[in-house]
């Protein structure tokens, strides 16, 4: 029979979370339990484990877990709280645990190393506190968790001048995605202004086609890489393909996946990174009807993902 996960989401996102999962219910605040589907993440699902050990949360609990789940290899240890009110008050707990683990772990502490340095099929490790007498422990192949963060808070740091805090969110999405355009690459940012995102293409020496009805920032306006249409977004074309198409309208979801599909089957660019707005109670199935539209424009490997900086929103990826 297969095992039981625990994932943790966004607090207010359980349900969502819980119905994507098989057999999935709420256990508590941001925490759900049950199975992955196979071959997906769950889009609402931020991080899970596959449970090896519900124990209390003592390191001498622990410590003989984490060692058997480390292997005699490279691997990494993340001890991890829901985010949510009662989960977040776990935090002193969880790094308590964390230390007094890598103490107890000896010589073998040495082996430990970043989640993302990890080769895909060494060990991640994890204890997800839960309560303060309860932790989850499991471990998978860095290569098939959801996050390489612990908890999967993908925190960034806003960089000096971003024109917007959606700076951090398209950083957070490039590194989901696992790469981003390069100097040069033609970026279409479709609901550009203020230029969080626009910002963040042109640091990367990109080339961008900002949309938008709004003004872009000043500190980013006159960039000679950057030219800013000024229009509705929805009856824009590219005289040329371009090479990345962003979008970050506030608009239904399906709307914005028939703008995605239309570029999708006129082939006006080769990938599409999109953001799109759930402020709606059918989060699920709002997900499911965009990426069918999504697909339907001849677009390959949709993905999405709630990221850590999403808030009433996730992220959709595709090819083409
Ligand atoms: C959430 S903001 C985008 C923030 C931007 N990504 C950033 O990083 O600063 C949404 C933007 O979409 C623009 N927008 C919404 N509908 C649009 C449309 N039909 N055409 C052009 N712009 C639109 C709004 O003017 C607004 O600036």
């Amino acid at each position: 029979m297969a095992t039981d996960s625990i994932w943790t989401c966004r607090a207010g996102f359980e349900p969502d979370l819980a119905e994507e999962l098989a057999g999935g219910r709420v256990i508590a605040p941001a925490l759900c339990r049950g199975r992955e589907k196979p071959g997906t993440l769950p889009t609402f699902g931020r991080q899970g484990l596959p449970i090896f050990a519900e124990t209390r949360a003592r390191v001498e609990q622990c410590l003989p877990r984490v060692r058997e789940l480390a292997g005699d290899g490279s691997f990494a240890l993340h001890v991890w709280v829901p985010d949510s009110d009662a989960g977040n008050a776990l935090t002193g707990l969880a790094d308590r645990i964390g230390r007094e683990l890598r103490t107890g772990l000896g010589d073998a502490a040495a082996r430990e190393r970043r989640a993302d340095r990890l080769a895909p099929g060494e060990p991640l490790v994890q204890i997800a506190v839960t309560a303060e007498d309860q932790a989850f422990i499991g471990a998978s192949a860095v290569s098939e968790v959801a996050s390489t963060w612990p908890g999967g808070r993908a925190r960034m740091k806003l960089p000096p001048g971003a024109p917007s805090r959606a700076t951090a969110k398209l950083l957070e999405a490039l590194t989901w995605v696992g790469h981003g355009p390069g100097p040069g690459e033609v970026c279409v940012d479709l609901g550009a202004a203020p230029g969080g995102w626009t910002f963040a293409l042109l640091a990367r020496r990109a080339r961008v086609i900002a949309v938008d009805r709004a003004a872009m920032a000043p500190a980013i306006a006159k960039d000679r890489r950057l030219r800013h249409v000024r229009g509705n977004a929805f009856e824009y074309r590219p005289d040329e393909p371009a090479d990345w198409l962003l979008c970050d309208m506030v608009e239904r979801p399906a709307q914005v996946a028939k703008l995605l599909a239309r570029w999708g089957r006129e082939g006006m660019a080769r990938l599409v990174l999109s953001n799109l707005k759930l402020p709606m109670k059918k989060r699920v199935a709002a997900v499911a009807e965009a990426c069918g539209i999504v697909q339907g424009g001849g677009w390959k490997g949709v993905r999405t993902r709630q990221l850590y900086h999403d808030r009433d929103e996730i992220t959709l990826f595709a090819h083409a």
